[in-house]
């Protein structure tokens, strides 16, 4: 994606700079932008830093600066020339700095983040709590490889997030630092205590882009095309997504969870493979790439009596639904179900990269040297750890929790003010919309999820989609009711717009 050639400048900001290094790098061609010189980084344009002033409002919707500035558009092109291509960026938002729910971006206009880095920033941006903890570890010590030696902080936080894990047996922590890298070794964990070659994964889930984590996934075929063979010894079933019933079948939501459990053992079990081969289930208790899908309350219980009648560990991955994002801690325990491991990343450190894998003593038996690495549990990441863990447990769980329960009932009573959205669903502060063409036929309306997603932006607030045509909402734990109120009222005006437009209306949106 070139957006130097899609996007247009801001004249007004343009002017009075000297921008001919923005307009040389908007009339190269893809093969002309070189690599810049990375040593002669050119100073950022100087542009002022100001609040956006709403003055004037078309058809009752204020009229903002055009977005992105032209800052960011010198940004975004310099990253087009030398960042890898795989990433997948919605739209032209560069960072400058955020404060709690607040971002503002280079060209310092503000923006509500309703994504929180991708459900990473449980605490908000730059909280003072994370901040302070970090330059204190850092005035300590930075790093020293908790495979080769003692540290005590690890062990705190080990302590702490065992405390906090369902299940009275004795459990302990593998640190890691990432998602994927805690589904890896829960994946290793698990073949090597049963000495069972298959991992179960569910339809739609994701967890990750290694090698392991990638070959449990499939919520995008993208995600694998072109780098088989995966992984050998996964097996997928069905998750139960009763709004779109992976068996094909109609259930009623009390039963839909149940299917899908009997579904693996009828006809997994019986037809693909024996139970007693099986290491792990491993699942999301909410998927959340594949677009925020809430299981109905029969399906824990019951996956859990399956597990245990075959002796087969659960698994669950944790990373997206965890830290507090649902009003637990875990969003399993919304289920009352005690799984056997537990794996975490995203919101545990606040944004310092940080995993974790929380295990029963009794299956992470495996020996010295067996699985290690040299950044897992690094001082900073953890410092930072135990003080997200001081505000989730003294406000911000039950912020989450008081949160979701206020801004849910206005987003589920868009099922029946918009057309296109077919399906809400979400607990606390992990909740997904979900758009279609057509209830009936239910037609993912994929479009118009980005259409909307990109109209928000240039409005001042950050969302991001989540699988077919899921608009997600993972706001930091720390919002408030104000600042959720000002992004819906943003992403209701958006899609009153979109609305109006399919019967006929007129429209700002698109100029
Ligand atoms: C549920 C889940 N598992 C695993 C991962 C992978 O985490 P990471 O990107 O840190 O490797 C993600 C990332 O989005 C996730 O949502």
């Amino acid at each position: 994606m070139n957006l130097l050639k899609e996007l247009p400048l801001r004249d007004e900001e343009v002017a009075p700079v000297d921008n001919s290094p923005i307009k040389e790098l908007a009339l190269m061609s893809d093969e002309d932008v070189a690599a810049p010189d990375l040593f002669e980084m050119p100073a950022p344009l100087p542009y002022p830093v100001a609040a956006v002033d709403v003055e004037e409002t078309r058809d009752g919707f204020p009229v903002l600066p055009a977005r992105p500035g032209a800052q960011a558009l010198h940004w975004v092109g310099r990253d087009d020339a030398v960042i890898s291509p795989s990433y997948t960026r919605s739209y032209p938002f560069v960072m400058d700095h955020g404060k709690g729910s607040e971002v503002w971006d280079i060209d310092g206009d503000r923006y509500l983040d309703f994504t929180a880095g991708v459900a990473v920033l449980a605490t908000g941006h730059t909280h003072p709590a994370i901040v302070k903890a970090i330059q204190q570890q850092a005035e300590k010590f930075i790093h020293m490889a908790g495979t080769d030696f003692y540290m005590a902080q690890p062990v705190e936080l080990a302590e702490r997030l065992i405390g906090h894990a369902p299940g009275t047996f004795s459990k302990r922590v593998f640190f890691t630092n990432s998602g994927t890298e805690s589904i890896e070794a829960a994946m290793k964990l698990a073949r090597w205590h049963t000495r069972r070659p298959v991992l179960v994964s569910f339809f739609g889930a994701f967890h990750g882009r290694t090698y392991g984590s990638m070959s449990l996934s499939n919520s995008k075929a993208l995600h694998r095309t072109g780098f088989q063979p995966l992984l050998a010894g996964i097996q997928q079933v069905p998750y139960p997504y009763h709004y779109r019933c992976p068996l094909g079948g109609n259930h009623a939501e009390a039963d839909c969870g149940l299917a899908c459990v009997e579904y693996i053992e009828k006809v997994t079990f019986k037809y693909q493979v024996s139970p007693s081969e099986v290491a792990a289930f491993i699942i999301e208790p909410i998927q959340g790439e594949g677009g925020y899908v809430v299981p109905p309350s029969s399906f824990y219980p019951a996956l859990r009596a399956l597990a245990d009648k075959y002796d087969i560990p659960l698994v669950v991955d944790e990373i997206q639904s965890g830290m507090g994002r649902t009003g637990k801690m875990f969003a399993i325990e919304h289920w009352g179900v005690t799984p056997d491991v537990i794996c975490l990343a995203k919101g545990i450190a606040s944004g310092v990269p940080l995993g974790a894998v929380i295990a029963r003593e009794d299956l992470m038996t495996w020996p010295s040297g067996a699985h290690a690495n040299t950044f897992g549990g690094n001082p900073l990441a953890v410092a930072a750890a135990l003080a997200t863990l001081d505000l989730l447990e003294t406000e911000l769980i039950a912020n989450a929790a008081a949160m979701g329960a206020y801004i849910m009932p206005r987003i589920k009573e868009w099922e029946q003010r918009y057309s296109f959205v077919g399906n809400v669903r979400g607990i606390g502060l992990m909740i997904g919309a979900e758009l279609v063409e057509d209830k009936q036929t239910k037609e993912y309306a994929g479009e118009l999820r980005d259409a909307i997603v990109d109209q928000c932006f240039k409005r001042g607030l950050l969302l991001l989609g989540a699988g077919k045509s899921v608009i997600r909402f993972c706001p930091p734990l720390v919002i408030t009711k104000d600042e959720l109120d000002e992004g819906l009222s943003i992403l209701e005006a958006v899609m009153d717009e979109f609305e109006a437009q399919r019967h006929g209306g007129t429209s700002v949106v698109g100029s």
